[in-house]
C-alpha cells in the first residue's frame, strides 16, 4: 500500500489516486473487505472493531471478542486457536484452565507477560469450543496480522494445529512439528502443544507431551536469550 494512501483508522484519508478511499469503519462489516497492512495503531481499535465484527458466524455467539494479553512489545507472541467460555466471558485470552497451565509452562522458564503477549487465531469464541473453520479463521487473519506487525515479535509460538495451519499454512499434524523452529520473513515461528492436550495427557514422564514440551519452552528461553544478546 502506498504511504500516502496508509490509513488513519478514525479518520481515513482519500487516496490522491482518486480512486475510492478505503473506508476502515466498513471492515467489520464484511470478510470480503480486506484489512490492508497499516489500518490500526493500537490493540484498542482492533477490539473495537472485533467487538462490532460481523465477518463471519462467530459472531452470533459473542459475549466478548478476545484480543490479547501481555506487553504490546513483547519479544515473543503466543498464538492459540480460539476462546473458550471463560475467555468469551472475560475478554481475556488463556483464563480457564488451559490458561493457567500456560502460565505455569511459561513461569517455569521466567517468561513474565513483559515478555509474551498472548492471542488467538480467532478472536470470538467457536460454538461448543469446536475448532474454528478455515472460512473463520481467514476472515479473521487481518486482524491477527495487524497484532504481529504492531507487537513485531522476534519469536511466534504456535500453540496447536489451529495456529500452525493459520499463521503458516502447514497442515501437518503437531506432533510432527513441535519444537522446531521455523524460520521466516524474520521471524522464528516454534510449533508447540496446545496446553489443552497436556491437561489430557497429565503424564510427565520422558517423551511424554508434557515432558516434550518443557524442552520447547526450555529452547525458547533459551532463543530469545540469544537473540537479546545480540
Ligand atoms: N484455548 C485457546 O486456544 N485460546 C484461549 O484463549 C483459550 C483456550
Amino acid at each position: 500500500m502506498a504511504s500516502e494512501q496508509q490509513i488513519d483508522l478514525f479518520g481515513a484519508v482519500a487516496s490522491e489516486t482518486g480512486t475510492p478511499a478505503f473506508d476502515p469503519e466498513l471492515i467489520p462489516t464484511s470478510a470480503a473487505i480486506p484489512i490492508l497492512p497499516g489500518t490500526y495503531t493500537s490493540m484498542e481499535q482492533i477490539k473495537v472493531h472485533c467487538n462490532t465484527c460481523q465477518r463471519c458466524p462467530l459472531a452470533a455467539g459473542r459475549t466478548n471478542a478476545v484480543i490479547g494479553r501481555g506487553s504490546t512489545s513483547a519479544p515473543i507472541m503466543l498464538v492459540g486457536e480460539g476462546p473458550g467460555q471463560y475467555e468469551d466471558e472475560s475478554g481475556q485470552p488463556f483464563v480457564g484452565k488451559s490458561g493457567q497451565l500456560l502460565d505455569k509452562i511459561l513461569e517455569s522458564v521466567r517468561l513474565t507477560s513483559d515478555e509474551v503477549f498472548i492471542c488467538n487465531v480467532v478472536k470470538c469464541r467457536p460454538p461448543g469450543n469446536r475448532t474454528p473453520t478455515t472460512q473463520e479463521a481467514e476472515a479473521c487473519s487481518g486482524y491477527l496480522q495487524e497484532q504481529i506487525r504492531m507487537v513485531n515479535p522476534q519469536i511466534i509460538l504456535l500453540t496447536g494445529a489451529t495456529a500452525l495451519k493459520g499463521l503458516l499454512g502447514i497442515k501437518e499434524g503437531i506432533t510432527k512439528v513441535r519444537g522446531k523452529w521455523i524460520e521466516k520473513d524474520g521471524r522464528f515461528y516454534m510449533p508447540i502443544f496446545h496446553p489443552a492436550y497436556l491437561l489430557r495427557n497429565p503424564s510427565r514422564e520422558q517423551g511424554s507431551p508434557k515432558w516434550l514440551m518443557w524442552q520447547d519452552v526450555q529452547a525458547v528461553r533459551t532463543k530469545l536469550d540469544e537473540l537479546q544478546q545480540v
